[in-house]
């Protein structure tokens, strides 16, 4: 809706991420803290896991019901569920069928999730049966249901399988994975349950609170390797973590995100496409390419600033003492997005040992760019940490985002971001709402 992003951002002038000191999986626990997740669990070997998932919800902060079917209980018992949930759990219908519970589990969700859902369970959901609890609680509710399809890879591909997918989601039902590997009966292919950690991502993703609902944001991340010969390179220690963080707050926040990224060892988040590149000509190519319809750009990458001006063809062999290199600047991906005619707001990163504010300040004037997030360097900040601060600084204005783990600092980022994004979009406008995909001019 145009006009939504900015009266969001206006106003919500506090936090509107709680900023949580804590260590195991902090990136999805804002979204999910105090909101009320039904888990359903159906009779597949990867129940087990759902064990793991609710641990997982808890430690976010979510509350949790468990709802088993029947058939759940063979592979792993309530009690397990009812220790790591602090709830009831509940089996099938209790003898006392006139207590409602189903239509009180149904109110009580907030969402549902089904995780296994075995090739049985779907076919059930997708008939609208109501012949067991799960069942019936699933049919009740208004709650947004998702699942989580666990099974044998041939019952998986087998066409009545696909069909009760495609009628689930065309009922809006988010159907999420399944992943593809080894199975427990032995085989291989599409089948795998996801894992809690990814389950708990999409619900988070799920309640995000669409600061950036409905804008393109490209996001640069890692480092690039400029090569010297087939086997050497020049780079930097960029691990991407913070790029990576900020695509993904990014996309918690409702964005549509594209990450380009460096080589580094992290998994692409959930719901983000990600292309990777290794040089900073392919980063500078790959960034241009998504410019067309980007309203955001946020330069996360330590590109390299220089690059063999001769790359060797074969490997170098040693043969003198001493080698010199001689080298050439690479293209500034970041100022190059910014002389754009038609532009995405453009947000850059700079590293800094000292003098934050003003060399920052210098740089988001030299790159001419709307925001630049300045990080200081060392004591265990910054390059290859989990840990970061920044210094926001923007025309006029500054902000000290003090240090914390990278995924909560990427939230708060990504909240200052979309509060200038909606300044600058007001001011260019007078107070008139302004159409999301708006492009700021320098
Ligand atoms: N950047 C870029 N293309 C480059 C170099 C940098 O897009 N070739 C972007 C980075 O992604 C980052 C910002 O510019 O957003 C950092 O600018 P840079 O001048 O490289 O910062 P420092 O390395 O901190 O600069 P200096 O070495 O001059 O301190």
């Amino acid at each position: 809706m145009p006009g939504q992003l900015f009266d969001n951002a206006l106003n919500q002038p506090g936090m509107p991420f709680p900023l949580l000191k804590v260590l195991v999986h902090s990136r999805a626990m804002n979204f999910l803290r105090g909101k009320r997740i039904l888990l359903g669990v159906s009779g597949g070997i990867a129940a087990y896991k759902s064990a793991e998932l609710v641990r997982q919800l808890r430690v976010a902060g979510a509350f949790v019901r468990v709802v088993m079917t029947p058939a759940a209980s063979e592979f792993i018992t309530a009690r397990t569920f009812q220790a790591l949930s602090g709830e009831r759990v509940w089996c099938d219908w209790s003898d006392d069928r006139t207590a409602m519970e189903h239509i009180e589990l149904a109110r009580w969700a907030e969402t549902i999730l089904v995780a296994p859902a075995t090739a049985d369970t779907l076919a059930r959901l997708a008939q609208g049966r109501a012949d067991d609890l799960l069942a019936a609680v699933c049919l009740a509710s208004n709650a947004p249901l998702a699942v989580a399809p666990a099974m044998n890879q041939a019952m998986w591909r087998h066409a009545a399988t696909q069909h009760n997918v495609l009628v689930m989601q065309q009922r809006g039902v988010s159907v999420l994975g399944p992943a593809s590997g080894a199975q427990a009966c032995g085989e291989t292919g599409p089948g795998r349950m996801l894992e809690p950690v990814e389950l708990v991502e999409h619900l988070s993703a799920s309640f995000a609170n669409g600061l950036l609902a409905g804008l393109k944001v490209v996001v640069s991340a890692g480092p690039t390797r400029e090569p010297l010969d087939p086997v050497r390179f020049f780079s930097n220690r960029s691990s991407g973590k913070m790029g990576y963080a900020v695509a993904r707050a990014a996309r918690e926040a409702g964005a549509l995100v594209d990450l380009v990224s460096g080589p580094v060892v992290l998994e692409s988040p959930a719901g983000v496409d990600c292309v990777r590149v290794e040089t900073a000509a392919e980063m500078h190519r790959e960034v241009m390419a998504r410019m067309a319809d980007c309203d955001l750009y946020i330069g996360a990458a330590a590109v390299a600033d220089y690059r063999p001006l001769s790359p060797a063809g074969d490997k170098i062999k040693k043969q003198e003492q001493t080698r010199s290199v001689e080298l050439e600047p690479v293209p500034d991906i970041l100022a190059a997005v910014a002389a754009l005619e038609q532009r995405p707001l453009c947000v850059g990163f700079a590293a800094e040992t000292g003098r934050l504010e003003e060399y920052a300040q210098k740089k988001r004037i030299q790159k001419g760019v709307e925001m630049i997030a300045a990080n200081r360097v060392g004591k265990g900040l910054g390059f290859e940490t989990d840990d970061n601060e920044l210094l926001l600084v923007w025309d006029g204005g500054s902000c000290l985002l003090e240090r914390d783990h990278k995924p909560i600092l990427a939230r708060r980022l990504i909240e200052q971001i979309a509060a200038l994004y909606a300044r600058l979009a007001k001011s260019k406008s007078g107070s008139k709402p302004v159409e999301h995909h708006a492009k700021h001019s320098a």
